[in-house]
This record gives structure tokens, sequence and C-alpha cells, in this order.
């Protein structure tokens, strides 16, 4: 279960004039999402999804609120490394009950973020990304390439493993980076936009890779979109931002049946729903932001 409480993330910018000034990116937000569950999260461009999804993932950190994983504090990102973990243990030393509870897992990413550029390394094979990716996790050495190759088939990358990112396609690279991070184990996955930049038909595919592979892994996925149809499709529950800054507009469930037919009527009206929500948001908003 995660659950933000009252998450507000304020940026404070320094001027050329020296003056200062700041931007809320996300305000107030409360949240809870529940394990094994598929939520979007949807909104204009510059409505803080992005930040809030680095929040969840401690990367950043909010100004104020809280966010919790399992009832364990979110603080920054759990160690992965054994030279990680005793940094961490050295920072949180003072913390206790919370850092205690902590340190008595073993090192694990509970969470893995699929960013829409960087998540894959050029200067690595396909097969040499996920192995390293284990490396981290502390997978042991002689069982890396059989455990990369078997997250890689998982993905329909089978075939491509000698391949760089550059020999990929746009979906194959997009593959890659979700192998990359079904290789962390986690229970969680974030991914911001992650479809964002192929084509309308790899993109289908890619959504129904996503979709079998959450049910038959059980895993808690959050996903930032832009794309209704993407949103409508994929998730048991949409959560609709507010233009910047961001605060929750609203929250659709989205309860049809799987597997799902994209032409379902019920699909098509709640996405009718939702770019209603955007036209008022749009007509409304002070400074109309891109959706
Ligand atoms: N490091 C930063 N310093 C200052 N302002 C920032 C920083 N990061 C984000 N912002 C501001 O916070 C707001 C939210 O940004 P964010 O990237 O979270 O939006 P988003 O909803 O992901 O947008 P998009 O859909 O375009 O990706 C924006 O106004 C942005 O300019
Ligand atoms: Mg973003």
């Amino acid at each position: 279960m995660i659950e933000a409480r009252n998450v507000t993330k304020f940026f404070s910018v320094v001027n050329d004039d020296r003056t200062a000034d700041g931007t809320t990116a996300v305000l107030s937000v409360s949240l809870s999402i529940p394990d094994g569950r598929f939520v979007s999260f949807l909104g204009p461009s510059g409505c803080g999804k992005s930040t809030f999804l680095e929040i969840l993932a401690g990367l950043q950190a909010p100004t104020e609120g809280e966010v919790w994983i399992d009832g364990r504090r979110v603080l920054e990102p759990l160690p992965a490394t054994r030279k990680e973990m005793e940094a961490y243990r050295r920072k949180y030393r003072f913390l206790s009950p919370i850092a205690n509870s902590v340190f008595r897992d073993k090192p694990k990413h509970d969470i893995a973020m699929i960013f829409q550029d960087y998540a894959v390394f050029p200067w690595m094979t396909a097969l040499q990304n996920v192995v390293f990716t284990l490396k981290l996790r502390g997978a042991p050495r002689g069982e890396r390439r059989a455990l990369a190759l078997r997250y890689l088939a998982r993905v329909g990358l089978a075939g491509a493993e000698s391949k760089y990112p550059a020999q990929l396609s746009g979906g194959m690279r997009q593959r890659l980076a979700i192998a990359r991070a079904l290789s962390v184990e986690p229970s969680i996955i974030l991914m911001d936009e992650p479809f964002a930049a192929v084509d309308l038909q790899t993109r289908e595919r890619l959504q129904e890779d996503l979709v079998r592979l959450w049910g038959d892994t059980g895993k808690t996925i959050v996903l930032v979109t832009h794309d209704l149809d993407e949103a409508v499709y994929l998730s048991d529950e949409i959560v609709v931002f507010s233009p910047g800054p961001g605060t929750v507009r609203n929250r659709l469930a989205v309860d049809v049946p799987r597997p799902r037919r994209r032409t379902d009527p019920a699909l098509r009206e709640l996405r009718a729903r939702l770019a209603a929500i955007y036209r008022y948001d749009q007509e409304h908003a002070s400074e109309s932001g891109e959706i």
C-alpha cells in the first residue's frame, strides 16, 4: 500500500535580478494506492505529475507531508547495494524506530521507476543492461546471465540480447527498460510516460504486454500519462490532477472487467468524461497549459 499524506512540493527559484520566485508543483495531495492496483495519473503539462511520482519513489523530498509504503516512511530510495546500505544506516542512525524497521530488511528496492528517456544505458547491450541491474541488486554472479535472459524473454526481447539500445526500435527500448525494472523484483513499478515516444501501433502492443505482465506478477503499477485512451484501457483507477499546482481533481474507478476491448462502450464513455474534465479545466484555468 502506498500512502501519500498531505504531500506538498514547493520549488524556490532565484531570478536573474536576484529576486526570488517560487512554484508550488504539488499541493496537499493525499492518496492511497492499494497493493496490486493499476493506477494512472492524468493531468495537463506542468501540473506536478512527475514531481509527485518522484516523491513517491523517494527521489525528491516533499516540502510538507509524508509518503509511506507498507507502513514504512519513504525517506529516499532504499539501498540497493551493501555499500549504499551502510551509508544509509549511518545517515539515519538517529532515526529510530522507523529507520530500524527499514534496516532489518535485506537491501532491496521496493520500487522501480521507468523514466521516459534515460531508462537504459546506451553503451551496454540489452543483456548487459539487465545484468548490470541484477548486479546492483546483489544477485549472485553465476545467476545473473540466466536471470537476465529470462527477464528479456519475458518482455519479448529473446534474440535481441546482444544489440545496443541504438540498434533497437523505440518500442524495443521501452521493453528493455521494463525488463530492467522487473529484474529489480520490485513490488511497485512507477512509470513516467513510458510510451509517449513510440508510434500508436507499438504503443498499443506495449500496453497489452504491460497488462499481461501486470496480470501475471500482481505488482502495483503507477503510470503517468497524457493519453486518455491509454489511461482508460489500462487502469483500475485514474487520478486526474488539476492544472498546476497539482491537486487531485477527480478519482475515477474503471470498473470494466478484463480482458478489455478498446472499443468497449464503457471505456469510451469514461474517455468522454475525462475529455470533458480536461476541456473544463482548460477553459477555466488562469493560465492555460498544454495537454
Ligand atoms: N527542479 C525544479 N525547480 C523548479 N521548478 C520545478 C522543478 N521541477 C519541476 N518544477 C516545476 O514544477 C511544476 C511541475 O512540474 P512537473 O515536471 O512535475 O510537471 P508534469 O505534470 O510532470 O508535466 P509534464 O506533463 O509536462 O511532464 C512545473 O511548473 C515545473 O516548472
Ligand atoms: Mg512530467
